[in-house]
């Protein structure tokens, strides 16, 4: 196996984060609180690039690649390209991160292909503020395809729930019900600020660190972090199937453990979800030039900052779509 890369932190680097598309269809509120719509983009990565670009990354160490958009699954290429990287000698886990939008309908095909993980949006289990917030009356459906998740046996499979102070501010009680008995670690999000989203910022961001005290004092314990995962502090319950996890950005000491790099859908390199800049892969990408991608990256990653710029509060002109995808 390769050696992982590291950066100048010493924090090793075996997790890419791929969009693959920045176009969505879903509204989410948090994510376009102004309706933007972007209906066409350049030309996302081909399959063949993704092939170039994990096996750049499998030499550099990185075991784990989770897809995501805009709405990944608006390509109907996926498969390919959750085979594409499944296959990639050295990667270990194909993961995805979906709004569920016909889940049903994908998922065995998407699990065929060699998904082993499975990220999906459910920001709320009220089927009312689910389309408060998404902009689609949908919940069930997209229940209904977690399910068939869970019954194929084999995937990972985790839910989002993003936290709004004037949506879902109070959801732990639902999903607690929701994990009884179901093996899904839910995981609450802390609203992030984006270019586009900081009125709503302003008026919708919750801590969850509240969120954790509650769960402590109901007698759910942290779960030590496996090596490749996440931002997520899961807890655990002995009378509980599922986990509940926090992702706290503005919490101290978030980036302290970042294991991730990303890239674009246009294939450009970011240290950061929130670094606006990014290293153009592309042409190297077009060439199916390894050689040159890897070398590219190497160069790149010495410029990894210890954190994200949230706390100055972030001014970016990127989109959420961009950044944070579905
Ligand atoms: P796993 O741990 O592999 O399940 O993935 P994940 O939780 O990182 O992936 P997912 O796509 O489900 O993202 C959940 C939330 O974490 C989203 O709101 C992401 O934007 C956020 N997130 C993921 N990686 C980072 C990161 O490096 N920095 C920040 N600030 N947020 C992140
Ligand atoms: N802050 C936190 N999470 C966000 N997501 C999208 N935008 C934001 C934001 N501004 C979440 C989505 C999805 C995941 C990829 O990112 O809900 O679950
Ligand atoms: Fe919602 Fe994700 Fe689509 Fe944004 S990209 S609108 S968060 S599903």
């Amino acid at each position: 196996n390769a050696p992982v890369l590291q950066d100048k932190f010493g924090r090793r680097l075996h997790y890419l984060r791929l969009s693959i598309t920045d176009i969505c269809n879903f509204r989410c509120n948090y994510c376009l609180p102004d309706g933007y719509q972007c209906k066409t983009e350049a030309l996302p990565l081909t399959v063949s690039e993704i092939q170039t670009l994990t096996t750049a990354f499998a030499a550099l160490g990185t075991r784990k690649v989770r897809i995501t958009g805009g709405e990944p699954a608006i390509r109907r290429d996926l498969p390919q390209i959750i085979s594409a990287c499944a296959q990639t000698e050295g990667i270990r886990k194909a993961a995805l991160t979906t709004n569920g939008y016909n889940l049903r309908k994908h998922i065995d095909a998407w699990a065929q292909a060699g998904l082993s993980a499975l990220n999906v949006s459910v920001d709320s289990l009220d089927p009312q503020r689910f389309h408060a917030i998404t902009g689609h009356d949908r919940l069930h459906a997209v229940l209904g395809g977690v399910d068939r998740a869970l019954e194929l046996g084999g995937l990972q499979v985790k839910l989002n729930s993003v936290l709004l102070r004037d949506y879902n501010g109070d959801q732990l009680t639902p999903f607690l019900e929701w994990v009884k008995d179901k093996p899904v670690a839910v995981r609450f999000i802390e609203l992030m600020q984006t270019g586009d989203n900081a009125v709503f910022f302003r008026a919708n961001h919750i801590s969850g660190a509240e969120i954790a005290e509650r769960l402590e004092q109901q007698g759910w314990t942290l779960v030590p972090k496996d090596i490749d995962a996440g931002p997520a502090q899961e807890y655990q319950h002995p009378d509980y199937r599922g986990r509940i996890g926090l992702i706290m950005p503005y919490s101290k000491d978030f980036c302290a453990t970042c294991n991730r790099l990303r890239v674009s859908s246009q294939g450009k390199l970011h240290l950061c979800l929130f670094a606006e800049a990014g290293v153009n892969l592309r042409d190297h990408l077009r060439n199916g030039d390894v050689v040159g991608t890897v070398a590219a990256i190497r160069r790149a990653v010495e410029g990894k900052l210890p954190g994200h710029s949230l706390h100055e509060g972030f001014t970016g002109a990127m989109s959420h779509l961009a950044m944070l995808g579905g």
